[in-house]
């Protein structure tokens, strides 16, 4: 039988799995996983990490069919639901119409069965959602994003949307990747010899920006509580397991908040959206699980986890965090038998920025548990964070986990106009440059608070995934736009 004789709706598999009607009679549509004794096909539709087993014989299909149907091949099946004899399976589908949709050639088809490498599949970015490790991590994904505007709109923020092109540097940190329609083989330079950006399309500078936060810092001062979830885009040339050039961040901005307002926020938010996944993704979870298990075996003792995946996501929901502040962390750091032995490979003292060795000793050894660390001194943080009254530290936070290190960035900030505009100078920021972000400080300023928190990192954590590349579909870094 070629063709279905019969247009019926499709069916998804997670219907049938979960809430199956005995005798009814259904369409499937699929990508084909294994095809085993001329008879049992296992189709995977994305609706759930689990497969569904179709049997057919060779009364009701073509042989020519059959021949056709390889690890890959998309078809589309009628049949009836059926109790299933074999194990693993409480039903199956007894198909009596089989249609290849699309043809899949197993000497081309670089996805088989066999396990293969993540570093392999990442070449095969196109394809590798076919594989239930990759589908699970974004189905995952998927559920997280979903969290996150659940978090935020069930106490009342306003979703904002902030420019992706900008004038300005947010961050301050330089690693952007500039936005021009200037022909670059035929610059047009002013008198002084420097690009002159005022032929420009917006006739000045801009990039793609690194952060959205000093724009819903403006729109806080008015909407009260808001947040920005959108891509941003840093050019740091680091090939890190940790970072990207494009990623996405959630960055809430609330007035009226001081940090530990902040800090309560930033662990509420981190709890409800592994929570969610927790009680919306328990399939996937348990196959990741398994998958960092069999893993971790390959691995030497220190190297594997602690506790498996759900677990840590458990403990990380029930508990509370460890609060710091920088001057602790940095005598945790020099009385450890770590420093006596010289085992970090950066020194430690106060006024360093912490290294990722030092967050991780602190997270994984010291703590195992996620910390939030306080009050770094202001020299090596960003210039709108607000100055505490020692005059040489700030009301930043940084929220470290264990696998990950630093996975959220916040502070309260400078409300303060002239300390503002003092913290600017100090900065070399032109105040022409964010006139606009001081002048609300000038009309009504108040207390605020906000912070960052990176996307992908979160999905790291709750995935258990250990490289960045493998929880964004097709990852930007150093050398590295393909798809
Ligand atoms: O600590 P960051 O740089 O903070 C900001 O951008 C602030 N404007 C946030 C705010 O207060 N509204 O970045 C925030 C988070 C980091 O903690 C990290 O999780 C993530 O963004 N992040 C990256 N994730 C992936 N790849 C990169 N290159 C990242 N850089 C930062
Ligand atoms: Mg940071």
């Amino acid at each position: 039988m070629g063709l279905h004789n019969k247009i019926m709706k499709r069916t998804e598999i997670n219907h049938i799995l979960d809430q199956p009607t005995i005798g009814q009679e259904v369409n499937i549509k699929g990508w084909v996983r294994t095809f085993r004794n001329d008879q049992f096909i296992s189709v995977n539709d994305g609706s759930t990490i689990r497969n569904l087993q179709i049997v057919i014989s060779a009364e009701n299909t073509q042989e020519e069919d059959r021949k056709r149907l390889h690890t890959g091949a998309c078809i589309s099946v009628n049949g009836i639901v059926q109790e299933s004899l074999g194990k693993g399976q409480s039903v199956e589908v007894i198909g009596h119409s089989l249609e290849i949709l699309g043809e899949c050639d197993p000497n081309e088809f670089p996805i088989q069965m066999k396990k293969h490498s993540l570093e392999f599949l990442r070449e095969k970015a196109h394809l590798r959602f076919r594989t239930s490790t990759f589908s699970a991590v974004f189905r995952i994904r998927h559920h997280l994003a979903f969290a996150v505007h659940q978090f935020f709109n069930e106490r009342g923020f306003y979703y904002l949307h902030t420019p992706i092109i900008t004038g300005s540097d947010a961050e301050g940190a330089g690693e952007m990747f500039q936005v021009t329609t200037l022909d670059l083989n035929n610059v047009p330079k002013n008198e002084e010899g420097h690009i002159d950006h005022g032929q420009d399309f917006f006739g000045k500078a801009t990039n793609l920006t690194v952060s959205g936060q000093l724009e819903a810092e403006l729109a806080a001062l008015a909407l009260g509580k808001v947040y920005t979830f959108g891509p941003t885009f840093r050019a740091e040339n680091s090939n890190t397991s940790r970072h990207l050039a494009e990623f996405w961040m959630i960055e809430p901005e609330v007035a009226f908040n001081d940090i530990f307002d902040n800090m309560d926020l930033a662990e509420a938010f981190l709890k409800h959206c592994l929570k969610y996944v927790l009680d919306h993704a328990q399939e996937d979870l348990l196959f990741l699980q398994d998958r960092e298990q069999q893993e971790d075996k390959t691995k030497p003792t220190e190297e594997r986890q602690i506790m498996p995946l759900i677990d840590r996501l458990k403990f990380v929901v029930d508990n509370p965090f460890e609060r710091i502040t920088y001057t602790e962390a940095i005598d945790i750091l020099l009385n450890s038998n770590h420093y006596k032995k010289k085992k970090f490979k950066y020194d430690v003292s106060w006024g360093i920025d912490l290294q990722s060795e030092h967050e991780r000793y602190l997270v994984e050894k010291h703590f195992q548990k996620p910390v939030i660390i306080t009050g770094y001194p202001a020299a090596i943080k960003a210039f709108y964070m607000r100055l505490n009254e020692d005059g040489k530290t700030v009301a930043a936070m940084d929220m470290l986990v264990p696998g990950i290190g630093e996975i959220i960035g916040g502070s309260q900030r400078e409300e303060r106009y002239d300390v503002l505009k003092e913290k600017c100078a100090q900065f070399n920021i032109p105040e022409e440059h964010v006139w606009w972000y001081l002048e609300t400080r000038k009309f009504g300023t108040c207390p605020h608070a906000g912070f960052g928190l990176g996307f992908e990192r979160m999905v790291m954590y709750a995935t258990g995934m250990g490289n960045i590349r493998d929880v964004v579909p097709f990852p930007r870094t150093p050398l590295n736009a393909e798809f």
